[in-house]
């Protein structure tokens, strides 16, 4: 075991955002074997902990997180003819350039994602309309209050647009994950990353310090939250990255707000629903944001963005 342990921990320097104080405890966890036991530790001493993956979808309060944060990194990546198993703390873009270095196909989209394999899992991230859900084919995860590792299989997830099972028992910490990938040629591969990519730069604040998106899409097809009223004001179908949903982003930036800064916090002039620290934002200022962008959003629609973005510490 080569934990690295660390006490009162700043966490912004461990998320793209940069914002947030510290963890009384920060683990970090580069095996299956070594994450398990920091969370045995955690449990056996009734020491709260949460795990943090590659701080890309995350806001840290200002207090920071009193327990301990759990960061699994690194990891490895197994295959077995179109199946790929990865570990939580492999990034995204890593299983994207492996599986194409053995001309699996299927995960391209995946390239832009600033996130590790555990959270996307997590999250069912997606883009360009693929999401995790179309790849896991299972889950490894650990039952912390049972102490039991188990093998869930996809359907067991409970997948939905930026849902999951996990999100809402944050006792089943993932593990792993097995992909089923497509066989295909190589350079294909190769050349749609570099059409996502360059279709990233242009939209997105790529490189920036943010959260990614802080909101989620509205769900166009449910008429209990976009009610008939509401619909004829829009296109249809609406504009939106996702399936079946209304761009935030587009909500916000038709609300006004882009350029709005708070602080240290602005709102991206090119892409509404990214918040970005423009140099020393605290927590509470993009907090201030979020609230203005959702009563801006309700006021101008009447609908009501909900948080994309996971919050620790608060
Ligand atoms: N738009 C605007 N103004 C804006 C932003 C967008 O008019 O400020 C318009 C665009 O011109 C386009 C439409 O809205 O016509 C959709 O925009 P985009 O393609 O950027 O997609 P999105 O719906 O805003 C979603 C995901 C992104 C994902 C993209 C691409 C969510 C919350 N967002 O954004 O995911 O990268 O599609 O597939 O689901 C994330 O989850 O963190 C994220 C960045």
């Amino acid at each position: 075991m080569a934990f690295v342990i660390r006490e009162h921990e700043p966490l912004a320097p461990h998320t793209v955002f940069k914002i947030g104080g510290p963890a009384d405890v920060y683990v970090e966890a580069a095996t299956t074997d070594e994450l398990i036991r920091a969370l045995q530790e955690a449990k056996s001493r009734d020491i709260p902990w949460c795990i943090l993956g590659a701080g890309s979808n995350v806001l840290v309060s200002d207090a920071g997180y009193r327990g301990v944060v759990i960061h699994p990194t690194g990891g490895s990546i197994r295959f077995d003819g179109d199946g790929v198993t990865a570990d939580a703390g492999v990034t995204m873009a890593r299983v994207v350039a492996e599986s194409l270095r053995h001309s699996l196909r299927g995960f391209e989209w995946a390239i832009g994602v600033p996130g590790t394999i555990g959270g996307s899992v997590r999250g069912n991230a997606g883009c360009f309309g693929s999401e995790m859900k179309d790849v896991v084919r299972a889950v490894h995860v650990y039952d912390a209050d049972r102490g039991v590792r188990e093998v869930w299989p996809a359907d067991r997830a409970s997948f939905g647009y930026r849902e999951s099972a996990f999100k809402h028992r944050p006792e089943i910490v993932v593990l792993s994950c097995e992909l089923a990938l497509v066989p295909g040629d190589r350079r294909e591969g190769e050349g749609l990353v570099r059409e996502y990519t360059a279709h990233r730069a242009k939209t997105q604040d790529i490189g920036s310090q943010s959260a990614g998106c802080i909101f989620k899409n509205i769900p166009w097809g449910r008429p209990d939250i976009v009610d008939a009223s509401v619909r004829r004001r829009f296109p249809n179908p609406p504009p939106s990255g996702t399936v079946d949903g209304i761009s935030a982003g587009f909500l916000v930036d038709q609300a006004g707000l882009k350029g709005y800064r708070i602080g240290g916090a602005s709102i991206s002039q090119r892409h509404g629903n990214f918040f970005l620290n423009s140099g020393g934002a605290t927590a509470e200022d993009v907090r201030s944001l979020i609230r203005i962008a959702k009563d801006a959003v309700r006021e101008k629609f009447g609908l009501t963005l909900e948080e994309e973005i996971q919050y620790v510490g608060f």
